[in-house]
């Protein structure tokens, strides 16, 4: 049977990536001015931890929801195109989460700097690969105008049908 809400772990999951995902970015924008070496290696490794937890928090969120498939709210579409661009945002939003952190670890691992994690020396000269450091920064970009189209669309709808989705989002009745 379908329920009015989403399941808690889904709504825990939903603002705590969103949270997460604020520090994430931050975080990232601050590593431009930090060296990449074991002087400042620490905060690559915050970095890098974070963004390994939104992916595998990720993964968790889709396992969840493909164990609850027939018990998630319905959205009542206004129309064929309305439908492809609700679901297609959701798909990408989802892909994003993990194909970031997909790119960012490759672009360390690429370097051989994880040598210096498991107790092994910083690799000599280590530079990190300037395509996909543009790939990683301009995922970011998509991710962040396809969370605005996806806020504008949840206020667009309140506008329309008069229901407002945040209701099926939080834990409150
Ligand atoms: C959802 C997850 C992630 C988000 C949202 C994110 C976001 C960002 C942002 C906004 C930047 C700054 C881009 C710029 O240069 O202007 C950045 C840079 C970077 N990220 Fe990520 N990142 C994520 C995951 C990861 C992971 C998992 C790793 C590595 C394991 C990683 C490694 C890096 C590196 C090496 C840089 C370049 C830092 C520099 O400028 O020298 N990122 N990231
Ligand atoms: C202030 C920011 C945000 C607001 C107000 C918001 C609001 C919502 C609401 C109300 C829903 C439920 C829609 C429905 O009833 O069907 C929803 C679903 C969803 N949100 Fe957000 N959201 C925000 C940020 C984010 C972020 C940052 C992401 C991921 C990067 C995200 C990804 C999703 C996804 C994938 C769904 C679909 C859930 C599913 O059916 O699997 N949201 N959001």
């Amino acid at each position: 049977m379908k329920n009015k809400k989403y399941p808690k772990p889904l709504i825990f999951l939903h603002w705590f990536t969103l949270i997460l995902l604020v520090i994430e970015i931050i975080l990232g924008l601050s590593l431009e001015d930090k060296e990449f070496s074991p002087k400042d290696f620490n905060w690559f490794r915050a970095h890098a931890l974070l963004g390994v937890l939104i992916m595998i928090l990720t993964f968790i969120r889709l396992y969840v929801r493909i164990k609850n498939k027939n018990r998630l709210p319905e959205i009542e579409f206004y129309g064929n195109m309305h439908k492809v661009i609700v679901t297609g945002v959701h798909h990408a939003l989802y892909t994003l989460l993990i194909i970031i952190p997909a790119v960012g670890f490759y672009m360390v691992y690429q370097t051989g700097a994880l040598q210096y994690d498991l107790g092994g020396p910083f690799p000599e000269g280590a530079q990190l690969d300037e395509s996909l450091h543009e790939i990683h920064e301009s995922l970011v970009y998509v991710l962040i105008a396809l969370v605005a189209m996806h806020v504008a669309g949840v206020m667009m709808y309140k506008m329309k049908t008069g229901e407002n989705l945040l209701r099926r989002m939080c834990v409150k009745k």
